[in-house]
């Protein structure tokens, strides 16, 4: 990073020509220069700007307001490459009021975009594809906006928000996942006016059990277009195809006016945690059941011809139908005037015709979520909850082997275990684990401290 690429800008506030507090340059990165070297000069207010070019690094932005923009010329964008899925992560955000657009971000290992624990992001206009794992991936945060967006070709989810608040996702495309758009362990998240098509399930809303969260309430899932979701690219048990919107066990879900067409299994399937065969930890704090799904004003077409995996009542069935229920739970609705076809809503009330959710316009905050200066065991176990635990569960085997094992294969040697963390091997079979990512973007301190946590506080609640 040369001083001449620093372009400086002032901005006067607009009544009177004094410079207000803000000082915000803008560093431009030419391709065969590293954009974490511009990421490490950044300040608060500061924009990186990535001109159009290959970049095969991973970028970890750990400051607050900082905007990383790939510029787009003549539809030329700022490429990051993972190479053949050498490295792990795209870009990886901890600070918080980050901005990150127009990328084009392909071929990493674990992550295309995701941000860990911040809060007040906005991913915009970035293309993601050919991931491992999640395209992208906002992890247990507050007020973000994911918007406009195109995911393709992940072997889990497109686009994945994972414990998090408040948070609109707005006008995506995503499609050859095995999963669109999935909000997981989450409350008031918006999935408004997106594309979601050949996807194995397309917009699944769902509680994972054995997770800190226990409840996962307030979703809405209006005016998307949910079509074809019949992939068999990464399938797996846990995700059967022919599925367009599912609902497992999160309770006050509006699914309105949506055009959910072709999905061969269902339009929309309602399940509690136990209707999953298995596909879930059992958790005894989490309730099994949804409850208060709504379901109106949705054009349904030739949803549920060619069922993949419904069982009901331990009998396989061969079609489904536009909405299928397989849990129990109270408050549902469905309008009858949708037309749609159905199988196990003889419980489920007509919808009020008033019903709506227009009153919520977004889940955005009026003003950003204030971040506290955080002591080093606060930061510790944030940094646990917002990366660790997006694999690792306390008793559970999720992506990695649960804590309760960690904890027992480190016991008193914290030293050890913050060792693991910057540069994991490959110990168990790769049929059961993959690989985990290394973590050594976080600096040896936080480590060494994030061991201690794990070793002595972390416990069943
Ligand atoms: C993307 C998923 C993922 C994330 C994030 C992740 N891990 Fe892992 N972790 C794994 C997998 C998979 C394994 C098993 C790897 C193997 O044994 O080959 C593992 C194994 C481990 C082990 C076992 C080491 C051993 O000696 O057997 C420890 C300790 C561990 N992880 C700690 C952590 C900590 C601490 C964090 C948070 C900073 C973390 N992991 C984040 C996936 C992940």
């Amino acid at each position: 990073m040369q001083l001449d690429k620093l372009v400086v800008r002032f901005i006067f506030s607009s009544c009177c020509l004094l410079p207000s507090t803000l000082l915000a340059r803008d560093i431009v990165v030419n391709p065969g220069e590293q954009i974490q070297d511009a990421v490490n000069q950044a300040q608060a207010g500061d924009s990186v700007r990535v001109m159009p070019g290959l970049y095969q690094e991973t970028v970890y932005i750990d400051k607050d307001d900082v905007a990383l923009i790939g510029v787009i010329i003549d539809g030329e964008r700022a490429i990051l490459d993972g190479g053949e899925k050498e490295l792990h992560d795209g870009i990886i955000a901890s600070g918080h009021g980050v901005n990150i657009e127009g990328f084009h971000v392909r071929n990493y290992r674990s992550n295309g975009i995701t941000t860990q624990g911040a809060n007040n992001y906005r991913i915009h206009n970035n293309i993601v594809e050919n991931i491992h794992l999640y395209g992208i991936f906002p992890q247990f945060g507050k007020n973000g906006l994911v918007s406009q967006n195109i995911t393709s070709n992940t072997s889990d989810a497109g686009i994945y928000v994972g414990i998090s608040e408040n948070v609109d996702i707005i006008a995506n495309e995503a499609f050859d996942n095995a999963l669109g758009i999935e909000a997981e362990n989450s409350h008031n998240i918006l999935i408004e006016a997106n594309y979601v098509h050949d996807n194995a399930v397309g917009i699944p809303v769902v509680i994972f059990p054995g997770m800190q969260t226990k409840t996962s309430a307030d979703v809405i899932v209006r005016n998307n277009m949910v079509i074809n979701n019949n992939s068999t690219l990464f399938e797996r048990s846990a995700m059967k195809t022919g599925r367009g919107i599912t609902v497992t066990a999160v309770d006050r879900v509006t699914i309105e006016g949506n055009i959910i067409k072709g999905n061969s299994t269902c339009a929309v399937c309602i399940n509690s945690l136990s209707s999953m065969g298995g596909a879930f930890p059992v958790d005894a704090a989490v309730e099994p059941e949804p409850d208060h799904t709504s379901i109106t004003r949705n054009v349904f077409v030739n949803n549920g011809y060619q069922a993949v995996g419904l069982e009901v009542a331990g009998a396989t069935i061969k079609n489904g139908a536009d909405i299928v229920n397989l849990a129990r739970g109270r408050g549902h609705c469905a309008a009858a005037s949708q037309g749609a076809t159905t199988l196990g809503l003889s419980r489920w009330a007509d919808c009020d015709p008033q019903l709506s959710s227009a009153h919520v316009e977004s889940y955005l905050l009026a003003e950003p979520v204030v971040s506290q200066a955080l002591s080093r065991t606060q930061k510790a176990q944030l940094t646990y909850h917002a990366v660790c635990s997006g694999c690792h569960s306390y008793d559970h085997t999720m992506i990695g082997p649960p804590m309760i094992v960690i904890q027992a294969l480190y016991k008193n040697n914290p030293q050890g275990l913050a060792a693991w963390i910057a540069e994991p091997t490959k110990k168990r079979p790769l049929e059961q684990f993959p690989a985990m990512p290394p973590q050594n973007y976080l600096s040896a301190e936080l480590r060494l401290d994030l061991a201690r946590y794990i070793l002595n506080e972390v416990g069943a609640r």
